[in-house]
């Protein structure tokens, strides 16, 4: 027996040591020519090491990550976040940028080393400005056990697809136009064409009488889409990495960084090929110009001699599966009466230099000077203090396992997909979509809410326009997580809070290497401090980082629109009566506009972005009517 005993435990410890392996992969960013949607070529994709797409990372669950990021721009910083795990212990390699690291300055490498011990469909990118809409992202996919042997349903063979929008322009150009005082209103950029795994028109070649498990992974930053087949149906059995019981439906609606896990099973015969259907949510763009192609036509291939299938059409939008009402495998009840409420109001709205922002309680995120998780390795005891994060980062301590509640009120009329870092969720309550025309109804809780035994839970979950969701979990992973609006022009506004979870076991738990400091030390960024990065006084913030004054009141984006227009109609009203007076009748807007020095092409282009969120299209329009007459 004492001869055994230690004989197995080795035999153990070889075993797991055998199966858990580590996978080293060593990228560097740069641009690459790319031309996903067979339109337009870019030479700003961004890829690693020369190639785009993106590799597709996979592991079994318990394997190790080595990714050495090294960062080939010459002039931008990066940095790269898993997306949906929850980095137990490995705070420092969730990635966002003066969240919880530095970002990778131009030459330098950073290590992300972590295990992972989650299963299921996740994504990589970059948390740094918009470098994901840029190329800079793509699935992650980890196996239960090797080979998937503890994958809880049957398959034949799996497969991965990704969706996203996707631009002509790079974000260097999209986001100080979009952060404009020449934009009041917010308006975000229309992308130019929607892919399917990176392409248009993709192919998916089946065999028959085959169940497929495949990965739906949304990786825009911007607009969700809906996905359909002909004559298929999508079992859905995971969501963000939680198993479901099995839920058949003939729609999925996905938004920006959700993943939806199906199985889907291809017929017996092979005489023909079907349709596999995906269309934006075109509500939630301002404008949809005329050569936008809303709708996607994708081909499940059984017979490449039969020919392609025809667009397959719905009537109605309204049948896609509701994933409030999906169910975790592993049942969880709903968490009790929190300990710990959040309430927060999601407006956009305009600050001082006229830029439209985006607010969760009339703060707009700023970052801080010194990456909030160097600030609770730095602060001791007062790290549990939310004062030395700073007034303008939203940030909240949260205490050892606690039951936490967040409940967002959504004032804007637009649907937010919200993701919290660091944890999954349950989504207790969702209010319905009450549209753009009442006015926003707050979460209420003493109205009875219909709360489901076994709620979902996922890591990113999306509001209704004016309308609330509360979600819970328990402070039971300690660390620095963000959460915000993962489209990318939200979190461009300032969409974005930050929870401190249980600062006292971070520092006794975990730690930040060389490589880390490293990234700011080579950046001229503190990492140690509070939010202003003062070391010695940490209730001191002076100095530190706030968001731009309030506008004077009373002033809206529709009257910052009016205001710039009646000011250029001004003038060039002057100019025309002294041009009247000096030459023959010449009331042309160019001419005129020549004459100021004034761009015409801004008059136009300032014209065609004012509309707006909220139907403020038909005073801009005639605003510039008037101004052009
Ligand atoms: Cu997909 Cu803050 O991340």
């Amino acid at each position: 027996m004492f001869v055994f005993e230690p004989v197995l435990l080795a035999v153990l410890v070889a075993s797991t040591c055998v199966t858990a392996k580590t996978h080293t992969w060593n990228f560097t960013t740069g641009f690459v020519n790319a031309n996903p949607d067979g339109v337009y070529e870019r030479d700003d994709v961004i890829g690693l090491n020369g190639q785009w797409p993106l590799p597709v990372l996979e592991a079994d669950k318990g394997d190790r990550i080595e990714l050495y990021l090294t960062n080939g721009f010459e002039d931008y910083n990066t940095s790269l976040h898993f997306h949906g795990l929850f980095q137990n212990g490995t705070n420092s390699m969730d990635g966002p940028e003066l969240i919880t690291q530095c970002p990778i300055p131009p030459g330098e490498t950073m290590l992300y080393n972590f295990t992972v011990d989650q299963v299921g469909a996740y994504w990589y990118h970059s948390h740094t400005a918009g470098q994901y809409g840029d190329g800079m992202r793509a699935a992650f996919i980890v196996h239960d056990g090797s080979d998937d042997d503890d994958f809880p349903y049957e398959y034949d063979e799996e497969f991965t697809f990704t969706i996203s929008e996707w631009y002509h322009e790079s974000s260097v150009d999209l986001i100080p136009n979009f952060m404009s005082r020449f934009n009041p209103t917010g308006a975000e950029p229309i992308p130019q064409n929607f892919l399917f795994n990176d392409t248009r028109n993709f192919t998916w070649n089946v065999e028959p009488s085959k169940t497929y498990k495949v990965n739906l992974i949304n990786v825009g930053g911007f607009v969700s889409q809906y996905l359909w087949m002909e004559d298929h149906t999508f079992k859905v059995v995971q969501v963000d990495g939680v198993y479901t019981q099995p839920n058949e439906t003939d729609m999925i609606y996905i938004t920006v960084a959700q993943r939806y896990t199906v199985l889907i099973e291809t017929k017996d015969d092979t005489s023909r090929n079907y349709a596999l259907m995906q269309r934006v949510d075109d509500t939630m763009l301002d404008v949809i110009p005329k050569d936008l192609e809303l709708n996607g036509t994708n081909y499940i291939v059984y017979n490449e001699s039969a020919g392609l299938p025809e667009e397959y059409k719905v009537e109605s939008l309204d049948i896609f599966l509701d994933d409030f009402w999906l169910e975790p495998l592993e049942a969880q009840e709903a968490y009790p009466d929190p300990d710990y409420q959040i309430v927060v109001d999601v407006a956009m709205d305009n600050l001082d230099d006229g830029v439209n922002y985006a607010f969760f309680n009339n703060l707009t995120y700023v970052a801080p000077k010194v990456p909030v998780l160097g600030t609770v390795f730095s602060a001791g005891e007062d790290a549990i203090n939310p004062l030395v994060y700073g007034s303008n980062t939203n940030s909240f301590v949260l205490e050892k396992d606690e039951v936490i509640e967040i409940v967002l009120n959504n004032l804007d009329t637009g649907k937010h997909p919200f993701h919290l870092h660091g944890h999954v969720f349950q989504t207790v309550v969702r209010g319905p979509d009450y549209g753009e025309e009442s006015t926003p109804v707050p979460y209420n809780a003493s109205e009875a809410h219909d709360i489901p035994e076994n709620p979902m839970r996922r890591d990113t979950v999306y509001v209704n326009p004016q309308s609330y969701f509360v979600i819970r979990f328990k402070a039971d992973n300690p660390g620095v997580w963000f959460f915000h609006c993962h489209i990318e022009w939200h979190l461009d506004q300032g969409l974005a809070l930050v929870l401190i979870e249980d600062p006292l076991s971070i520092q006794s738990q975990q730690n930040l290497d060389d490589n880390w400091k490293r990234m700011c030390e080579v950046n001229n960024m503190p990492y140690v401090g509070n939010a202003a990065a003062n070391t010695e006084n940490f209730l001191d913030l002076t100095d530190e980082n706030v968001q731009v004054k309030n506008l004077p009141a009373g002033f809206t984006a529709r009257g910052i629109v009016a205001l710039v227009f009646s000011c250029i109609a001004g003038i060039l009203g002057c100019v025309a009566i002294g041009l009247y007076g000096l030459a023959a009748t010449d009331d042309n807007p160019v001419k005129l506009s020549q004459d100021l020095g004034i761009d015409e092409e801004f008059i136009q282009d300032e014209t065609s972005s004012q509309l707006s969120h909220n139907g403020s299209k038909d005073t801009t329009e005639k605003t510039a009517t008037e101004l052009l007459n």
